[in-house]
């Protein structure tokens, strides 16, 4: 690969949402960073986030009850010293979000932050702003980064590759719409692409999320790991016109509760929990309750709680159902499970750190430890701040490197009616056959249609650089991870369910 005409920075950040945007922050105040962002600069799964930010904040709480909360959702497989670091730095994190500008719920008193509870929480710990929190975060991360003069944002900017020189990340590659190809070096790299919703038929997730980073990483060889582990919102609209609108489970930590087709409030049969046992739990109780009475959703009523209850604290729930002439203090909502987080990703120490030099990672393409088999709820906003503050605080140690020849990838666009149609397939297999319950025949059927759309992908004729088409080859990277983890994964545990495995244990 011959020498490549780079624009350099000391820190390149690939991605606007809240892990991103808080390292971008911090990089700041040790010099230039460059944000490259492939939408609008607010364009995120943060931006759509309801619940909230988990936080031992209240007087009843601790962060040892956090902790263990964590790990009970993580299911056994949560890095116990990565959760300590999370949970430890929560209280601090939200501070540190409210003195930019982040305006959170207070209790009537308007002393304290008012805070929800959700599923696996023992206490009340969700710090929010109404059900619009991450709207909320990223507003004043949006203000805070455009008025930063160390800080330049490109938006619109695709980012293709990750440019290599002897064994460390030096820099990347990106698609600008109107100039072709940029290239960009840098002392470090911090990836903060978000996650991989778009896989799936059913996704709580906005368009950006086609796992990116997940491929970028692999392309140079990064260690990732627990793609398998796919979180499934419990709760999201089940209307034609509205498909997988997220229905927060603040609304069951309020005091909503499940239904089906007959009325019955079915979680009594799977969890003492109830409603709030962790997301899982109770994803998978409403599929076998949907296969048991053969119907496409259940319902969460919320009937019992006075309107004026409702709207205080899920105004953007109301006026959205509202659009489809639902009003649930009248109504039960029709609800189904759909894809919603990821919880594996590009493996990470405690400071952001990956297995390639010079390239760091954080927030959902990250898979720091600290959710185990399964996130709790509101972990992520959380997880998404504290490793990236503490990986711009070791950004101290990056060497500086003259990059002299760069090498980069050579990738292949196809034509969008191509990529459409391979997205398309993609989608219906890990619907099918990657969900919430698995079978091992399914998984390897799965395996091998995935190879053979990515071959078939890279023998379609070649076309000019395309967004749309290098981000469905990255989703059929990140999805030979998630079905190969799936593979692997021998045991029953957290979001993994394997019926075969089930029945084998139980004979
Ligand atoms: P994101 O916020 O997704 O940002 C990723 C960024 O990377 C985007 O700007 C994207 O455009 C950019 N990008 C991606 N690929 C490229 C590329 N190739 N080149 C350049 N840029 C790229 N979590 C909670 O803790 N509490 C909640 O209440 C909550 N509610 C949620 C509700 C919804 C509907 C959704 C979808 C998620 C929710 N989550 C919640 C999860 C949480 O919002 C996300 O996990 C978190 O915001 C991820 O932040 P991030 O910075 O890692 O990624
Ligand atoms: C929600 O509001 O239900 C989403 C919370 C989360 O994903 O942590």
């Amino acid at each position: 690969m011959g020498a490549l005409a780079s624009q350099r920075f000391d820190t390149i950040v690939i991605g606007s949402g809240l892990a991103g945007l808080t390292f971008a922050l911090d990089a700041a105040k040790q010099g230039s960073v460059i944000v490259l962002t492939k939408a609008q600069l607010w364009e995120s799964n943060t931006s759509y986030a309801q619940g909230g930010i988990a936080a031992a904040v209240g007087e009843s709480d601790s962060w040892e009850l956090h902790e263990q909360d964590t790990l009970i959702a993580g299911a056994g497989l949560c890095d116990p010293e990565a959760v300590r670091f999370l949970v430890q730095e929560a209280p601090s994190a939200i501070e540190w979000l409210a003195s930019l500008g982040a305006r959170f719920d207070k209790d009537i008193d308007l002393t304290d932050w008012a805070l929800g509870k959700e599923g696996g929480h023992s206490r009340n710990r969700i710090v929010h702003h109404a059900d619009k929190t991450g709207w909320e975060v990223e507003r004043a991360m949006n203000e805070a980064v455009r008025k930063d003069p160390n800080i330049t944002i490109l938006e619109n900017a695709f980012v293709t590759d990750l440019l290599m020189q002897d064994g460390r990340c030096v820099g990347c590659a990106m698609q600008d719409r109107d100039l072709g190809t940029r290239y960009f070096t840098a002392r470090a790299v911090m990836l903060a692409t978000g996650g991989a919703g778009r896989l799936y038929q059913h996704t709580t997730n906005p368009r950006i999320a086609t796992a990116d980073g997940v491929a970028l990483a692999s392309q140079i060889g990064a260690d990732i790991a627990d793609m398998e582990f796919m979180q499934f919102h419990p709760t999201t609209l089940y209307h034609p016109q509205m498909r997988s609108f997220l229905i927060t489970e603040a609304v069951r930590g309020e005091g909503g509760c499940l239904r089906n087709h007959q009325g019955t409030r079915f979680m009594y049969d799977y969890d003492d929990r109830l409603e709030l046992a962790p997301r899982d739990i109770v994803s998978r109780a409403i599929d076998a309750e949907m296969k048991k009475l053969q119907t496409w959703c259940v319902y969460l009523d919320m009937t019992h709680l006075s309107r004026d209850q409702i709207e205080h604290h899920f105004p953007t729930i109301v006026e959205t159902l509202k659009q489809v002439q639902i009003e649930p203090h009248k109504h039960w909502i029709p609800v189904v499970p759909a894809q919603h987080y990821s919880c594996g990703g590009v493996v990470t120490d405690l400071h952001g750190r990956t297995s390639i030099p010079g390239l760091f990672a954080a927030g959902e393409v990250a898979r720091t430890g600290v959710h185990g088999a399964n996130r709790l709820a509101s972990n992520s906003l959380l997880e998404a701040l504290v490793f990236a503050k503490a990986a711009a605080k070791s950004l101290e140690g990056e060497q500086a490197s003259d990059p002299g020849a760069l090498s980069n990838g050579k990738r292949h666009s196809i034509l969008e009616a191509d990529a459409l149609r391979i997205r398309r397939s993609l989608e219906k297999i890990m619907t099918e056959h990657v969900g919430i319950v698995r079978r091992n025949k399914g998984l390897h059927e799965a395996l091998s249609k995935i190879e053979e759309l990515h071959e078939e992908y890279k023998t379609l004729p070649a076309a000019p650089p395309d967004v749309y088409s290098l981000e469905a080859e990255n989703l059929l990277i990140a999805a030979k991870y998630v079905v190969q983890g799936a593979i692997d994964r021998k045991q029953n545990v957290g979001l993994h369910y394997n019926l075969d495995l089930a029945t084998a244990s139980a004979v």
